[in-house]
C-alpha cells in the first residue's frame, strides 16, 4: 500500500505533490519520490529513502520548477526501501516516469521479456510497467498505457507522464484504489482523499480497468476496451483527520475492515490455484535443504507469537516437521537446542521487536537457518534473516494489531504448504483445492461484518464487566488467546485465553455469574467438547457468548449471546473466528472511552527489553 499523487495546473507541481503526500504518509513511508516536468522534454526525477521529509529538505535545497508532475510515498512489498527501488520509476530514456501503488503478479514474466531489451536498475515489479509503456510508445502516451496493460495481471493504480507531453498525465487502475480530483483550471490524481482536500473537493472515482487522461482543463476516462466513458463527480464533505482513515472513526476499526483486501494482497502473486504451486523463492528455502531440517521453532511476541501458533498446527499437519513456537523474551535467556538442522522462523509486523531480533541474533551464532514472517520491508529483523516472507498488509497504524495477524496467519498456511510442496508430503491437486479455499477468504471475511451491529450489543453489555475468558480447542486456542489479549490491550478488562480442555485443571474455579465466558464453537472435529465445556461454565452462572456456525440453531439455547458467522472449514477458522473477537474488543473500548488507537501503556513496536 503506498501513496500516489499527480498534478497538471498552473500552481508549483512540486509544492502540491509533496504536500499531498504528507497526507498519504500513513499507506507507507519507507521511500518517496517526484518527478516533475519544467518544459517540453526536460523532466527532473528526485527520490529520497526514509520518510517523505527526506525529499522535501531535497526538494526546498534544490527547487523542481514546473506545473505537471506525480509522487510517491513508497511501502515496498518487491525490493528493499533504496534510492534505486524508489518510486517515480523511469525507461531506459528517462522520459517516461511512472508511480505505482499495487503488486504486478506476472511481472517476473514481463521481465524476462524486456531484459532482451531494456536495462534494468531496480528491483521492483514497478520499473517493468516503464519499459513496457515505452516498448508500445509511438507518440501516445495514452495508447502506449492502454496497450501495456492489456499484458498486466494484478494489482494496480498507477500515474504516467512522458517528457514530450508536460500537459496531461495518463492514470489507470485495477483493484488498488486511484481518485481524480476536479479543481479549476487544475487536476489531481490521487491514491486517496486527504492528498487533494486541501484544494477540491470534487472527486472522480476510477473504477478497476478504468484509465483516465488528465491535463489542467479536463480529465477523460476510458474503459480497458477504449469506449470514453462518462464520470460521475461527488463531492466529499470529509475533513482531512477522517479522510486518513477512510472516513472510519479509528485507524483500528479501518484495519479491521481491511483484512479482505490485506488477505488478498497476502495471496497475491504468490499462490497459483491454476496449478495448484505456492512461489515463495524469495525465502532461499530448497528441498534439499529442506530435508535437513529436524526442527523448526517460530520466534516471536505478543500477537505474532499467537498467530506462529496457528502457524505450528499448519506446518506440522501439511510439511510433518516438528515445530516449537517460544516467546522471544523467554526464548533468549534460556539455553534451548538449536543447531544447524533447525529452521528459525522469526514473525513480527514491525521487524524491529528487540526480543524477536535478539533471538534471530543469536540463533544465528549457533548455526541455524533464519526465515522472517515480516510485514516492514527494510526493517532490523529483515536484515538478520536469510530470506523473507511479507505478508503485504499494508502499514498498520492501530497499536493494536489486527490485519497484520490475519495477514501472517495466512502467509503461515502457505508457507506450510510450500514446505509441503518442497518435501513432497501434500501433492499438488491437494494444494490446488487448499490454495481455492484461501481465495474464499475475503469474501467470507466480508460477510462477518454483517453482524457487527449485533457484535456492538454484546460488547456494550460486556462493557460491564471487570473480566472474561476466552475458549477455543486446536486450531482455535490461539484465537482464544488473541481474543483476550485485543480485549485486555484495548479495554483494560483482565482478560484471559484458556484452551477449554484445561478449564477443569484450575480456571474453573473463577466461574461465577460476574465471569462472561466467550467460546469459539464453529464448526470443528473438537465441537461435542467445545459444548460440553460450555455446559460446564454456564451450568455456573457465567455469562456465556459464543462464536458459532451459521445455522447452528441447536447452540442458541445453550447461551446467552451468540455470533453467527460463515461457514469455513476449520483449518481456516481462524482467520475468521478472530474478527469477531477484534470488533468486539474494539466497541468495548469504544464503550469505556479508552484511546482505541494508542491504548495506555502500549507501543506499536517495541524495541526495548
Ligand atoms: C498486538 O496488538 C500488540 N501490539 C503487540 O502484542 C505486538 O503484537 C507485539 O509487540 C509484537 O509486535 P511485532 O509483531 O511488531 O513484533
Amino acid at each position: 500500500m503506498c501513496g500516489i499523487v499527480g498534478y497538471v495546473g498552473l500552481q508549483l507541481a512540486s509544492e502540491i505533490i509533496l504536500d499531498g503526500l504528507s497526507r498519504l504518509e500513513y499507506r507507507g513511508y519507507d521511500s518517496a519520490g517526484i518527478a516533475v516536468i519544467s518544459e517540453k522534454g526536460l523532466l527532473e526525477l528526485r527520490r529520497e529513502v526514509g520518510k517523505l521529509r527526506n525529499l522535501v529538505k531535497d526538494v526546498m535545497t534544490n527547487p523542481l520548477k514546473g506545473n505537471i508532475g506525480i509522487g510517491h510515498t513508497r511501502w515496498a512489498t518487491h525490493g528493499r526501501p533504496t534510492v534505486f527501488n524508489a518510486h517515480p520509476h523511469s525507461d531506459e530514456s528517462g522520459k517516461i516516469v511512472v508511480v505505482h501503488n499495487g503488486i504486478i503478479e506476472n511481472y517476473m514474466a514481463l521481465k524476462e521479456e524486456l531484459k532482451k531489451k531494456y536495462e534494468f536498475k531496480s528491483d521492483t515489479d514497478t520499473e517493468v510497467l516503464a519499459h513496457l509503456i515505452k516498448d508500445n510508445y509511438s507518440g501516445d502516451l495514452y495508447k502506449a498505457v492502454h496497450k501495456a496493460l492489456q499484458k498486466v495481471h494484478g494489482a494496480y493504480a498507477i500515474c504516467v507522464i512522458h517528457a514530450d507531453h508536460p500537459d496531461y498525465m495518463v492514470a489507470a487502475k485495477n483493484s488498488s484504489p486511484l481518485i481524480i480530483g476536479i479543481g479549476e483550471g487544475e487536476n489531481f490524481v490521487a491514491s486517496d482523499v486527504p492528498a487533494i482536500l486541501n484544494y477540491t473537493r470534487d472527486i472522480i472515482y476510477l473504477e478497476d480497468g478504468e484509465i483516465a487522461v488528465v491535463s489542467a482543463e479536463k480529465a477523460d476516462v476510458y474503459n480497458l476496451a477504449g469506449e470514453k466513458l462518462s464520470k460521475k463527480v461527488s463531492k466529499i464533505s470529509w475533513n482531512i483527520a477522517s479522510a486518513e482513515k477512510g472516513g472510519y472513526e479509528h485507524f483500528m476499526l479501518k484495519e479491521i475492515h481491511e483484512q479482505p483486501s490485506s488477505v488478498a494482497h497476502a495471496l497475491a502473486g504468490r499462490a497459483s490455484d491454476a496449478d495448484g504451486k505456492l512461489y515463495l523463492d524469495d525465502l532461499g528455502i530448497t528441498a534439499e535443504y529442506l530435508n535437513t531440517v529436524k526442527r523448526i521453532t517460530i520466534l516471536a511476541c505478543g500477537t505474532s507469537y499467537y498467530a506462529g501458533l496457528v502457524g505450528k498446527y499448519y506446518l506440522e499437519k501439511l510439511a510433518r516437521i516438528p515445530v516449537d513456537v517460544d516467546l522471544a523474551s523467554e526464548f533468549r535467556y534460556r539455553e534451548p537446542f538449536v543447531d544447524d538442522k533447525t529452521l528459525v522462523i522469526g514473525i513480527s509486523q514491525s521487524g524491529e521487536t528487540a526480543d524477536t531480533l535478539a533471538a534471530i541474533k543469536m540463533v544465528k551464532e549457533l548455526g541455524a537457518k533464519t526465515i522472517g514472517i515480516l510485514n516492514v520491508m527494510g526493517s532490523a529483523i529483515s536484515r538478520e534473516t536469510t530470506g523473507n516472507m511479507y505478508i503485504h498488509c499494508g502499514p498498520e497504524i492501530g497499536v493494536a494489531s489486527t490485519k497484520a495477524f490475519t495477514s501472517t496467519i495466512v502467509c503461515m498456511y502457505m508457507l506450510s504448504l510450500y514446505f509441503g510442496q518442497l518435501n513432497g508430503t501434500i501433492n499438488a491437486e491437494e494444494i490446488r483445492k487448499n490454495i481455492v479455499e484461501l481465495k474464499t477468504l475475503p469474501n467470507i471475511i466480508e460477510k462477518v461484518f454483517d453482524i457487527e451491529p449485533a457484535i456492538k450489543v454484546i460488547a456494550n453489555k460486556l462493557a460491564n464487566y471487570k473480566h472474561c475468558l476466552f475458549l477455543g480447542r486446536n486450531y482455535n486456542f490461539p484465537i482464544a488467546l488473541e481474543g483476550a489479549l485485543k480485549l485486555k490491550e484495548l479495554s483494560y478488562i483482565h482478560a484471559e485465553g484458556y484452551a477449554a480442555g484445561e478449564m477443569k485443571h484450575g480456571p474453573i474455579a473463577l466461574i461465577d455469574k460476574d465471569m462472561p465466558v466467550i467460546s469459539i464453537a464453529t464448526e470443528s472435529a473438537t465441537y461435542e467438547k467445545v459444548i460440553s465445556n460450555m455446559k460446564e461454565v454456564k451450568a455456573r452462572d457465567a455469562i456465556a457468548i459464543a462464536l458459532a456456525t451459521e445455522g447452528d440453531t441447536a447452540l442458541k439455547e445453550e447461551v446467552d449471546h451468540i455470533m453467527y458467522l460463515p461457514r469455513v472449514k476449520e483449518e481456516l477458522s481462524p482467520i475468521v473466528n478472530v474478527v469477531p473477537l477484534q470488533l468486539l474488543a474494539y466497541y468495548v473500548s469504544l464503550r469505556k472511552g479508552c484511546d482505541v488507537d494508542q491504548p495506555r501503556n502500549l507501543a506499536k513496536s517495541v524495541t526495548v527489553e
